[in-house]
């Protein structure tokens, strides 16, 4: 029988390479770029270091041709064992959008009377129901109720901050939980394909972690499709920004680097 493309892949056999292509000289074609130390960065790199989430969008579309691209993109993300545990599911219709914001907005009102014990008053009988919930909640998953989170979902509730963001059209993308590994990894990867194809049409995006929400409702599930195997796992908004994002830089933290080399053990950053 003959091989898959990506079986024949997998099984290319590092051994047979020989000297000649280990050694010689690389086919012009495919010749590293020479990058001096200091150079500055290229197309690629500073796409990466400008790029910011957007929260403020013009009211024009998206063509959805470019939407198409996009995940044209997407299909050539890496993902565990070439698995691809995810589908799409495009929302462009303004009435759509606005539902769903409703619902998200009405969870997050209930999630934080249910478990922001900072919103009543000490000692009430509130204040000490929530803090239960919250010990509760915090058991069955630590990093849910993380202050960060927890202000944003605080601010929708009051009506502060927005789910979507008014995007245009917002890229949900449903994760088949029974994807090879961790399929959570590889929904990051194809995540940032798309956002990264987005940017190069200068285009904003915002990464939706809120969207999840829309898996608490079966009847949510059923109008977007989502069978039981997927999940809702993150959103994409896009749209055409207000202002210019991409000259407001933050800080971002160094890591901490261990390297190994010549026998010795460096720690940088
Ligand atoms: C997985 C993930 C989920 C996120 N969820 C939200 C969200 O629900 N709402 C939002 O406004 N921003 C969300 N963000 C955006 C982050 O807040 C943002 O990336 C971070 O503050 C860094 O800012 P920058 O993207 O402008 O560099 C999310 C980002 C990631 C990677």
């Amino acid at each position: 029988m003959s091989k898959t493309i990506s079986e024949a892949r997998i099984i290319e056999d590092p051994e047979e390479l020989d000297e000649e292509e280990l050694e010689g000289e690389a086919d012009p074609e495919s010749a590293p770029v020479e990058t001096p130390e200091g150079a500055d960065w290229n197309t690629v790199e500073r796409a990466f270091l400008t790029r910011r989430s957007i929260r403020k969008f013009k009211r024009k579309q998206v063509p959805a041709h470019l939407i198409h691209r996009m995940l044209e993109v997407a299909r050539f993300a890496p993902s565990q064992g070439n698995c691809q545990p995810y589908k799409f599911a495009v929302i462009r219709d303004p009435k759509l959008l606005v539902e769903m914001e409703e619902y998200c907005v009405d969870q997050c009102k209930q999630l934080t009377a249910a478990v922001n014990y900072t919103t009543y008053k000490k000692g009430s009988f509130g204040y000490y129901k929530a803090r239960v919930m919250a010990r509760l909640f915090n058991a069955i998953d630590p990093n849910m109720l993380h202050p960060v989170p927890v202000t944003a979902m605080t601010s929708i509730a009051h009506g502060k901050f927005m789910v979507f963001h008014r995007a245009p059209t917002v890229i949900l993308i449903l994760m088949d939980k029974h994807g090879i590994g961790v399929p959570e990894v590889d929904i990051g990867i194809v995540g940032t394909n798309i956002v990264m194809a987005a940017e190069s049409h200068r285009l904003g995006t915002c990464w939706i972690g809120f969207s999840k929400l829309l898996n608490k409702s079966k009847e949510w599930r059923e109008r977007l499709g989502i069978t039981d195997r997927f999940e809702v796992s993150e959103a994409i908004a896009v749209g055409y920004p207000v202002g210019k994002p991409w000259q407001n830089l933050i800080e971002r933290p160094t890591h901490e680097i261990a390297w190994f080399e010549d026998g010795e053990k460096q720690i940088l950053g």
